[in-house]
């Protein structure tokens, strides 16, 4: 039975201040990235006082961070599983200053590793060996919005979270949203070519980026910052930008196209018996809302468990093993329910649906986001998290979740699905009390061929970073890996930008 969601006490908890606390509460530091996957150092420059000296003038002293326990916090990314061994960090506010750090390091072959929000889950965003860390965090300012056309010019630095409140002022959005809102940017966003939850009706960041200025690695500011729905001027370059994980520029300012805000938004969370009927419901919501739609989510009672169990948010729902988050999206109230009604309806009576709630007031629908969002930091809490994002025919979606748990048995703690069903994109989650090398061996790279033998994508929106080169060929054949190895030597030949991340050696 849909049960009005007020009837339901949910704990909030305020997901940015755990992802914080997280972060920095454990004493136990990660083992350093390059001890860990055994890599060698490639042969850059090594940093010297005279080049920290060039820095400080460049910058100002504030902006050249060295004092050890300062710069850790660069060298460690979200999930804990990387570390640098970086030495210094770099705080720019200006594209020229980014051009002139970039035309230093390359002068002198000192490698650098770009970061925004570092939320990202491939570690790429943190250096590998001593890579100068090039955070883009003071460069946050919103240039400028057209109210008329939705386009919104602003910094890479600025927080995503931020440019959505913004706009949202002028009744647009951002045409993504994810759950690391909070601290990523929009530069990161565009550098990894983030999904997350709206894609699935804004699409992706090709789409919706109209126009990047960037810096290449030998200095030169790369100035395709236009505000065009249409510009068939020759080669899309900004699209080189969007997706290449600071391998081949480092992305300064952006032109993002801000959809309309909606005007009536509802969002339902449901129990489901078993992946097959989550599938038939995806299919019914397709066909039943239309263009109402705007996120269809699914997670299985391991991923829900664990925000219960690991952050005591509390399930409004009993017991399932599958759960489903529908959003519509519309601009007429009346129309949008009554199609909502509908398909609800009828999904109850074909059993698709066993139990949900469905709400419009904005906190309940916050809560319900919670906890979807927070399950992608819940399995911290077991110790350590071995995580995938792959695109797999939704078909086969699950299977990968089944075969995992089989194969770990009782090596694991946990092993659960969640994500974005209407891109085909499932995460995969496997915790244990801590990094073991037999679990890891177990993993990978058992979990890239299952995927390839479905001619799925071993990475599906997260992107390669330091995790994933070696085992890029299982999605993309060789002519193409070719041609990635030819651009990167043209765009950076000294290979300065973010070594060790996409590209196999
Ligand atoms: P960082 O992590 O700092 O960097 C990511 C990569 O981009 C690195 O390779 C870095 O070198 C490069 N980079 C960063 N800024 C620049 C720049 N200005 N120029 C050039 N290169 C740059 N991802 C999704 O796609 N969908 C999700 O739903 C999603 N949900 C998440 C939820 C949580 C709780 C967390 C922690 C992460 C999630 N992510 C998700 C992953 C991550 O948030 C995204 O990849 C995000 O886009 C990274 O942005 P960032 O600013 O943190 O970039
Ligand atoms: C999500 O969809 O929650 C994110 O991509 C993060 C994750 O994979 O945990
Ligand atoms: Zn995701």
């Amino acid at each position: 039975m849909i049960r009005q969601f007020s009837q339901i006490l949910l704990i909030s908890l305020e997901k940015h201040i755990f992802i914080n606390n997280l972060k920095y509460s454990t004493s136990a530091l990660p083992r350093f990235s390059s001890e860990k996957y055994s890599i060698k150092r490639k042969n850059f420059g090594s940093l010297h006082d005279a080049d920290l000296n060039y820095f400080r003038s460049l910058l100002s002293a504030d902006r050249v961070i060295t004092e050890e326990s300062d710069v850790l916090p660069f060298n460690i990314d979200w999930i804990k599983n990387c570390r640098g061994q970086s030495k210094v960090v770099l705080k720019p506010k200006t594209t020229e200053e980014v051009s002139q750090i970039l035309s230093y390091c390359n002068s002198k072959k000192l490698a650098v590793c770009p970061q925004g929000g570092n939320t990202g889950l491939v570690g790429g965003s943190v250096p590998v060996f001593d890579e100068i860390i090039l955070h883009l965090g003071l460069m946050n300012k919103i240039i400028s919005l057209d109210e008329i056309s939705g386009a919104l010019v602003c910094e890479a630095g600025c927080i995503l979270e931020n440019l959505d409140n913004h706009v949202r002022e002028h009744n647009l959005i951002m045409p993504l949203d994810l759950g690391a809102k909070g601290s990523c940017h929009i530069g990161g966003n565009i550098s990894t070519n983030a999904g997350g939850l709206r894609l699935l009706r804004y699409g992706n960041l090709h789409g919706s980026v109209l126009g990047i200025e960037a810096v290449k690695a030998d200095g030169t500011i790369i100035d395709c910052l236009r505000t065009l729905k249409k510009d068939n001027t020759g080669y899309h370059l900004k699209h080189l930008f969007i997706g290449s994980e600071g391998t081949l520029g480092v992305v300064t300012k952006v032109a993002v196209h801000c959809p309309a805000l909606p005007k009536a938004v509802t969002l339902g969370f449901f129990g489901v018996n078993c992946f097959e009927n989550v599938l038939e419901l995806y299919k019914s919501a397709k066909s039943s809302l239309g263009e109402i739609l705007s996120a269809f989510e699914m997670a299985d009672n391991g991923a829900i468990s664990s925000t219960v169990e690991n952050l005591k948010l509390s399930n409004p729902l009993g017991d399932f093993p599958f759960y489903v988050l529908i959003e519509s999206s519309g601009s007429d109230e009346g129309h949008d329910n009554e199609k909502l009604n509908r398909f609800l309806t009828k999904e109850m009576e074909t059993g698709h649906i066993i139990d949900g709630t469905v709400t419009s007031e904005p906190a309940k629908m916050r809560n319900i986001w919670n906890i979807r969002e927070s399950i992608a930091g819940a399995g911290l809490v077991d110790g350590y998290v071995f995580k995938y994002d792959v695109s797999i025919p939704l078909q086969n979606y699950y299977d990968i979740v089944l075969l995992l748990r089989k194969r770990l048995g009782n090596k694991a703690t946990r092993v659960y699905g969640y994500g974005h069903v209407g891109d085909g994109n499932i995460h995969i989650n496997v915790t244990t009390p801590e990094y073991t090398k037999e679990v890891y061996e177990m993993l990978e790279p058992y979990i890239f061929e299952e995927v390839a033998k479905v001619r799925g994508s071993i990475s599906a929106e997260h992107g390669v970073g330091f995790r994933k080169p070696q085992f890029i060929h299982y999605s993309k054949d060789e002519t193409a890996l070719h041609l990635m190895h030819g651009l990167k030597h043209f765009m950076d030949p000294n290979g300065i930008l973010n070594p060790y991340k996409v590209l196999p050696d």
